[in-house]
């Protein structure tokens, strides 16, 4: 009797040890999962003046940006950045968006010369310290983050790629419409609970991420996040190795706040190749646009009369 009681207590003690333990283990393992969105995220600057990403800029953005919109470009590719400096990227003093673009490092010292004087010249290249590699893009969103996050105060921020077409003026105007949401928005085209692919060249592995569906996320073309999510992440990519495929990455890294991404029909990628130049109206960010079809997509959207007025959030 004494000893079946005996086993009892002790069996609930044991059960009750086991249990706080559980839910400290668990607490620990879910606590990115539930940090609020509303709690103090900009303390990881004041905590260590160490940067926590490879970014090495450490100028501002020298005034505020409405929308600052950052682009991930490859080192070689002058024209499309010189392209876009001239269209829709063009900086003007009473803009309420500024591009900047994001460079890594390159071993071809020729090149590297190159940059460092494009570099200079414009002002809107921010350098990360990692080597530039189709499968290192991770890195340029992090150093990209961390710098928007740390030098640049701003409302909205775009990541795009330097082969899309941007109507700022009309994503400025929905980004302003009252009825968008200020904060924890996370916005673009939407991917929905896309499968793991563990073949072929966009492969992960188990190591990398062990489920099998990814959580919804935005293409990485063209995307918008809200200041406080950008304040947010930083930290957060500390806990998560990067991954080879960046959007995917961000995705993920944004699904430990919570927050689930918005999918805005006006975020236009078409899954054709980049022969064909397609025109409309109402777009906001079009992806596979290049060359001549940028310059003549640009100047048609300048024209008052393609000027949508249907710029709402829903
Ligand atoms: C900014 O970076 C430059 C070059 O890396 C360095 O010489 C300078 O001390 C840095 N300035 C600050 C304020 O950290
Ligand atoms: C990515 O960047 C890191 C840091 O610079 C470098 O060690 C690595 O070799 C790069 N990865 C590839 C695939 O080049
Ligand atoms: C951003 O705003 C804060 C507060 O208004 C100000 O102290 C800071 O200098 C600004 N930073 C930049 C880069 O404009
Ligand atoms: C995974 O992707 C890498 C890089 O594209 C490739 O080298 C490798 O062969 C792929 N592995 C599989 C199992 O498909």
């Amino acid at each position: 009797m004494k000893l079946t009681k005996f086993l009892l207590v002790a069996g609930i003690i044991a059960a009750s040890i086991f249990t706080s333990f559980v839910m400290l283990f668990f607490e620990r393992s879910t606590g990115i999962a539930e940090t609020s969105i509303n709690q103090e995220c900009k303390s990881w600057k004041t905590e260590s003046l160490q940067h926590l990403s490879t970014l090495i800029t450490n100028t501002t953005c020298s005034r505020d940006y409405f929308l600052l919109i950052l682009v991930s470009s490859a080192p070689g590719n002058f024209d499309r950045r010189s392209l876009i400096r001239q269209t829709w990227g063009a900086a003007n003093s009473h803009d309420q968006s500024r591009t900047f673009f994001l460079l890594g490092q390159i071993r071809n010292q020729k090149l590297s010369d190159l940059l460092e004087t494009e570099a200079k010249g414009y002002g809107d290249i921010i350098r990360g310290d990692y080597y530039e590699h189709y499968w290192n893009q991770s890195f340029k969103i992090e150093m990209g983050f961390e710098w928007a996050a740390r030098y640049c105060n701003f409302s909205f921020l775009l990541k795009a790629d330097d082969d899309v077409y941007v109507n700022t003026k009309d994503l400025t105007l929905l980004l302003q419409n009252p009825s968008t949401p200020l904060k924890r928005l996370y916005m673009g085209k939407v991917q929905f609970r896309a499968k793991v692919r563990r073949y072929g060249k966009f492969n992960v592995s188990k190591e990398e991420y062990s489920g099998s569906t990814y959580p919804s996320y935005c293409s990485g073309a063209g995307y918008v996040l809200s200041n406080d999510i950008v304040q947010c992440l930083i930290p957060l990519f500390d806990m998560k190795k990067p991954f080879r495929i960046d959007d995917t990455y961000v995705g993920l890294v944004v699904s430990k706040l919570g927050i689930s991404p918005v999918h805005h029909s006006r975020f236009i990628f078409p899954n054709d190749d980049y022969d064909i130049c397609y025109f409309t109206p109402y777009t906001l960010v079009q992806h596979r646009v290049l060359g001549q079809c940028l310059l003549k997509l640009y100047q048609m959207h300048s024209k008052e009369f393609y000027s949508s007025n249907l710029v709402s959030f829903y």
